[in-house]
């Protein structure tokens, strides 16, 4: 089958399908729960509660086939260049590959380079850790501040979040904002005597990422002296060379490739923070979830294959019923940037409207990729979500046990999750609300009125991910179950995942109007652009 049929069929599949109610769907399939869910790497998955019936289940998956993934997939673990508008590989499985693999499949100079990459980044992480890296007064450092935006931050802030001690160590500030604040924030309280700048940037031009770190370099000029300083330096880039400029000592600058794409660049030096906060084995052990995750991608059949049903039930949601977003809920409060993590990889990954070779898609692409931490986003958008006539798919992330938490206190998140889940599809009926105002004793006028503003139409789909606990293993199995999510997504709408074009407008302007707002003379703008510029003057 061609992929356009393919999609042909999902949409009238779906299409006819729309009314079809999520709960009626387990009667009609009794197989429908055991066919839909599925346990990989310390997650369950399960998508039963999607809109699709059995049969629209698997008009999704055959989109697979149609796009021609398997083929797709091996271009991408061989190291051939599939970010083509850049021409480049794409090779962030390759850090989490053991060398074996990495020169069986890929050869020498990368086995090499990932090695080498590892090897330095232990080096320097136990260094630090044992004390034997100290800073120019001989105190151990305590604090890092981890500078980089994007892809340079979002990852390494999760990881961070889900997995850092109670107590650490060794602490890790954040700071990726071009607003001043949120480097003032963060050496507010910090000695800079105990302090590890690390400016992480692919391309080391990024804008905020260079601000910030001239603003943090110079606290520690302030604070230690300029000789001092750069004792306290160390950067993170695929472009090396640039480094040099800014006073970062060479054997303090740790490296990666281009083929590790900025929002798939975790797996690599971008997290040398994490790496010397958390130790070099929690590395190792996010690395080896991911390439669980990795292997099952690579071999289990469609619909046994967690990122295939994952976006297998975005796909359907999306091209088939052309619903614009999907909330995505963790009930983890280490969990709480996962939407912020997956804005950038979804929507920077396959939010586009042409190809790799520049023509325009046949279908939608990425939804909005917005969420919350539960249960707190419970108390503040769900309500939009339990009764607006427009159809929000849910995908709700969880964890079994928690050592941190009571069993109580657990029990209550766990029910909370699983209540929205049941909540969403089953909805509250007239009759049910009616029967409720009743019990509580209005009477005939006052029912009228409050009955159907208690209904809840349900028929909501979600998707719940359960992981076992919060281990670096089933971080990285998530993590890597999403970017494999993605990348299959991309591969059935015909588009290149891996470079990100429409960033660049917003960059290019915001130079030239710094150029006004800095400058004499303002130039032609819009007249609205024109007095903003003015009001800022
Ligand atoms: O502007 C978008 C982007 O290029 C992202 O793709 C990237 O993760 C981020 O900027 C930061 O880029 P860099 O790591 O090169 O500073």
């Amino acid at each position: 089958m061609t992929l356009a049929a393919a999609i042909a069929t999902l949409k009238s599949r779906a299409d006819a399908e729309r009314d079809l109610r999520i709960v009626d769907q387990f009667a009609a399939d009794p197989a429908r729960l055991k066919s839909q869910t599925l346990k990989v790497a310390g997650l369950y998955v399960d998508v039963s509660k999607q809109s699709w019936s059995q049969a629209g289940f698997a008009d999704a998956l055959k989109l697979f086939e149609a796009a021609g993934l398997e083929a797709a997939r091996e271009k991408m673990w061989t190291g051939q260049a599939i970010n083509v508008s850049e021409n480049r590989a794409v090779l962030h499985v390759a850090l989490r590959d053991s060398d074996a693999e990495n020169k069986r499949l890929r050869g020498d100079e990368i086995t090499e380079d990932v090695k080498a990459a590892r090897e330095a980044m232990k080096a320097y992480a136990d260094g630090i850790r044992l004390g034997t890296i100290v800073g120019a007064t001989g105190k151990r450092f305590k604090t890092i501040v981890h500078i980089g935006i994007g892809g340079s931050d979002l990852g390494p802030r999760l990881v961070w979040q889900a997995l850092s001690p109670l107590k650490p160590l060794v602490d890790i500030r954040f700071v990726a904002n071009v607003d001043g604040s949120e480097l003032a924030i963060a050496t507010a309280d910090i000695d800079p005597a105990e302090t590890l700048v690390i400016a992480v940037s692919k391309t080391f031009t990024t804008q905020e990422t260079l601000a910030n770190f001239l603003a943090a370099r110079e606290w520690l000029v302030t604070g230690l002296g300029e000789a001092a300083a750069s004792k306290h330096l160390a950067a993170v880039s695929a472009a090396p060379a640039k480094t040099s400029a800014y006073g970062i000592p060479s054997d303090r600058v740790f490296g990666f490739k281009d083929w590790v794409g900025g929002r798939y660049s975790l797996w690599s030096a971008v997290s040398l923070s994490v790496i010397i906060a958390a130790g070099y084995e929690v590395y190792e052990r996010l690395l080896n979830g991911a390439y669980k995750m990795d292997q099952h991608f690579l071999t289990a059949p469609a619909e046994k294959n967690a990122p295939l049903l994952l976006a297998a039930a975005q796909l359907y949601n999306r091209i088939g019923l052309d619903r614009p977003s999907r909330a995505v809920i963790p009930y983890a409060h280490r969990l709480r940037r996962l939407a912020a993590f997956l804005q950038q990889l979804e929507m920077e990954s396959n939010g586009k409207r042409t190809d790799g070779y520049g023509k325009l898609l046949p279908t939608k692409t990425c939804p909005v990729v917005f969420g919350d931490e539960g249960t707190n986003a419970q108390h503040a958008f769900f309500q939009m979500l339990h009764q607006s006539e427009d159809i929000v798919p849910l995908e709700f992330i969880a964890v079994k046990t928690n050592a941190e938490a009571s069993v109580d206190m657990q029990q209550k998140l766990l029910s909370n999750v699983i209540a929205q889940g049941e909540a969403f599809a089953v909805g509250k009926s007239l009759e049910t609300s009616e029967a409720e105002c009743k019990a509580l004793g209005f009477d005939a006028e006052k029912t009228a009125i409050i009955a159907p503003q208690k209904v809840c139409p349900g028929n909501k789909p979600s998707t719940l991910v359960l992981l076992e606990a919060l281990t670096p293993e089933t971080l990285g199995a998530l993590l890597a179950l999403y970017e494999h999510k993605t990348f299959a997504e991309g591969i059935v709408m015909g588009l290149n995942s891996f470079d990100q074009w429409g960033v660049e407008l917003g960059k290019t302007l915001a130079n030239a109007v710094l150029e006004d707002i800095t400058g004499a003379d303002i130039k032609a703008h819009d007249p609205s652009t024109t007095a903003a510029i003015r009001a800022v003057k």
